[in-house]
């Protein structure tokens, strides 16, 4: 089948805890799609965790073992794609050493992330940290991947992986695909008190969440701060209940009217929050029927990561070989 395809994406995530909803609409949903037209990896990146992490270390096998139920009940099937543990492969982390060195100090420091990191955070960063994306370009490379389905804030990695393997390319022959970054359409949803989505704000609904635990949570969201009485005109436009009704509420009258009669001061937060758990319960139902599945058996998805991986291996130690063999090292 794979001749069909369209060539071969590499993607992935850092295991940092338990997916939510705005994981699920910037990226999940798309990752899923491209199943049939592409050859997929998606990637748990453990190692990437240590660079922020590297205090944590119980925390790890259980974040990946979360992370695989909600892709799998996100639609990401491992009959159409490759799950793969990174540092199951080290090949990815033998790799970027070899890259290393095709690539400057200066280059690396110069990443945004980077950057954003150790000058806002006000942090004395270590060489993992600024090695970060030399290991990300590997993960890419040691696919010869086509296509890396990411976020925003990561272009600047792939630009990084398109140096890299240009450099490779010039020096020792044609080896690496330059990989075109795919931006997801990010849907920015804001998390339920109206900052960024963030699982370290506990301002998430997570795709694990219950019915019952989402409902209390959009029970309790942010709304419009100045409106105390349901007879006041209320604020529609950055009001994250609104926002949400956009994106899950499938009944766009319904959702216009709200917004008509809320402007109005003529409907009452409760009635347009309980509407909004639940169009959102209904959303997510699906999923939530496969994640029942899935987790009768809890050592079924990493089983999944864990065989992925390993039919994985023999293509990741020849591109490895290939790499070591150029480099004159065999
Ligand atoms: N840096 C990515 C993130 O934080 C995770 C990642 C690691 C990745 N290796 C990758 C993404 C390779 C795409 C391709 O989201």
């Amino acid at each position: 089948m794979a001749e069909k395809k369209k060539g071969r994406i590499l993607t992935g995530h850092r295991p940092t805890g338990p997916r939510h909803i705005g994981h699920l609409l910037g990226t999940l949903e798309q990752w899923a799609k491209m199943q049939d037209d592409y050859e997929c990896y998606f990637l748990i990146a453990d190692l990437h965790v240590l660079t922020t992490d590297f205090e944590h270390p119980e925390r790890i096998q259980s974040n990946i073992a979360d992370v695989m139920v909600d892709w799998l009940a996100s639609g990401l099937d491992p009959r159409r794609a490759k799950f793969v543990r990174q540092s199951a492969l080290m090949e990815h982390a033998q790799l970027a050493l070899l890259f290393g060195n095709l690539t400057t100090v200066a280059r690396l420091e110069r990443v945004p992330t980077y950057k954003e990191q150790t000058q806002q955070l006000n942090l004395n960063p270590s060489a993992g940290l600024l090695t970060y994306p030399v290991l990300q370009s590997a993960d890419i490379l040691i696919y010869k991947a086509n296509l890396v389905p990411v976020g925003e804030d990561q272009l600047p990695h792939i630009e990084l992986t398109r140096e890299i393997a240009r450099k490779f390319n010039t020096q020792y022959g044609e080896t690496f695909p330059e990989p075109e970054g795919l931006l997801t359409k990010t849907a920015r949803l804001p998390g339920t008190d109206n900052r960024t989505m963030h699982n370290s704000y506990g301002n998430t609904i997570r795709l694990g969440d219950t019915p019952e635990e989402t409902t209390k949570k959009v029970m309790s969201m942010y709304t419009d701060p100045t409106r105390l009485r349901a007879t006041d005109p209320g604020t529609v436009e950055g009001n994250p209940v609104f926002e949400y009704h956009d994106v899950f509420n499938p009944n766009a009258d319904e959702v216009a009217d709200f917004k008509t009669r809320y402007r109005e001061g003529k409907v009452g937060d409760v009635e347009v929050k309980r509407r909004l758990a639940e169009a959102l319960n209904e959303y997510l139902a699906p999923l939530r029927a496969r994640r029942a599945e899935l987790t009768k058996d809890p050592k079924t998805a990493v089983r999944v990561l864990d065989e992925g991986t390993e039919a994985a291996r023999p293509f990741v130690k020849a591109n490895f070989h290939e790499a070591m063999h150029k480099m004159g090292l065999i």
